[in-house]
C-alpha cells in the first residue's frame, strides 16, 4: 500500500481552492473533496482538481438504503475519484451495495473506505442517543470489521486505532487517518493528535491533513515537512 499525504481542501469554493493549489505549481498532491466544497460547487469541481492531475479522495460519508447508495455510488464512480467512503452504520448490506455501485464496467473502481464512528462521537453520545452500550473502540473494531467482510478496502480511523485495526483486518486493510498535527504546532479544535512521524510509527497509510498546510504561512513548505516526516 503505498503511503501518501492527502490534503483536506476544507474551502467554500472554486476559487478558494484553485488560489491554494496553484501554490504547488509543477507538485500535485493527493486532495481530499470534502461536503463544503462539493455541494458549493457540484461535481465540477472534482472534474476540474482531477484535470489538474491531483488524486483525490471524494468525503461524502454515504449513508442510506442499499439500493439508493449503490446508484449514488455509480454516479460518483463516473467522476473517477481515487477514494470515496461512506458510514458503517449503514450495514454490511449497504456496504456490499455500494461496492457494486462503485465498480465500473471495466472491473475498476475507486478505494472505499468506511467511516466506523465518527471522532465527534463520544462512549456517553454513543451510548445516550445511540443506544450502543459497548466500548467505543470494540464498536469501531466491529464496524471496522464489518467493513472488510463486505469487501471494503479500509477504514477512517485515529492514528492510536491504525494498529488494532490492522491487527483484525489484516496489514493490506488501509488506514486513512485525520487528527495530525505537527510536534509545534496548534492542535485547534482535534482531541486526540499525533504527528506525521507518530502515525507513521502507528502504521497508518494515509494521513489527512488539512489546517496544518492550508492555514501555514508556506503550505508548500508545509505539505513537503507532512511528506519527509510521514513517508520518509
Ligand atoms: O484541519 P484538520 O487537519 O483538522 O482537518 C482534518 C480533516 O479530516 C477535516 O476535513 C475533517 O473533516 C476530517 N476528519 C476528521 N476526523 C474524522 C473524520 C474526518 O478530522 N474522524
Amino acid at each position: 500500500m503505498g503511503k501518501d499525504v492527502i490534503i483536506a481542501c476544507d474551502f467554500a469554493s472554486a476559487e478558494e481552492t484553485f488560489k491554494f493549489l496553484d501554490k504547488f505549481e509543477g507538485k500535485k498532491p493527493f486532495v481530499k473533496i470534502g461536503m463544503e466544497l462539493y455541494y458549493a460547487e457540484g461535481p465540477s469541481i472534482v472534474r476540474e482538481i482531477k484535470a489538474r492531475g491531483h488524486k483525490i479522495f471524494l468525503d461524502l460519508k454515504l449513508h442510506d438504503i442499499p439500493n439508493t447508495v449503490k446508484k449514488a455510488m455509480s454516479v460518483l464512480s463516473r467522476l473517477d475519484v481515487d477514494m470515496t467512503n461512506l458510514h458503517a452504520a449503514g450495514t454490511v448490506a449497504m456496504m456490499e451495495a455500494a461496492l457494486e455501485g462503485l465498480t465500473r464496467p471495466d472491473g475498476t473502481r475507486p478505494l472505499l473506505i468506511a467511516v466506523t464512528q465518527l471522532t465527534s462521537t463520544s462512549q456517553e453520545r454513543m451510548e445516550n442517543d445511540l443506544l450502543i452500550k459497548e466500548p467505543i473502540d470494540q464498536v469501531v473494531l466491529h464496524y471496522a470489521h464489518n467493513a472488510k467482510i463486505a469487501g471494503l478496502d479500509g477504514v477512517v480511523c485515529a492514528p492510536l486505532e491504525a494498529g488494532k485495526v490492522h491487527e483484525r483486518c489484516g496489514d493490506g486493510f488501509v488506514t486513512v487517518t485525520p487528527g495530525v498535527r505537527f510536534a509545534d504546532g496548534d492542535v485547534g479544535d482535534q482531541v486526540r493528535v499525533t504527528t506525521p512521524e507518530g502515525a507513521k510509527k502507528l502504521g497508518s497509510d494515509y494521513i489527512v491533513v488539512g489546517r496544518p498546510i492550508t492555514a501555514a504561512a508556506d503550505p508548500v513548505a508545509a505539505y513537503e515537512r507532512c511528506c519527509r516526516e510521514f513517508i520518509g
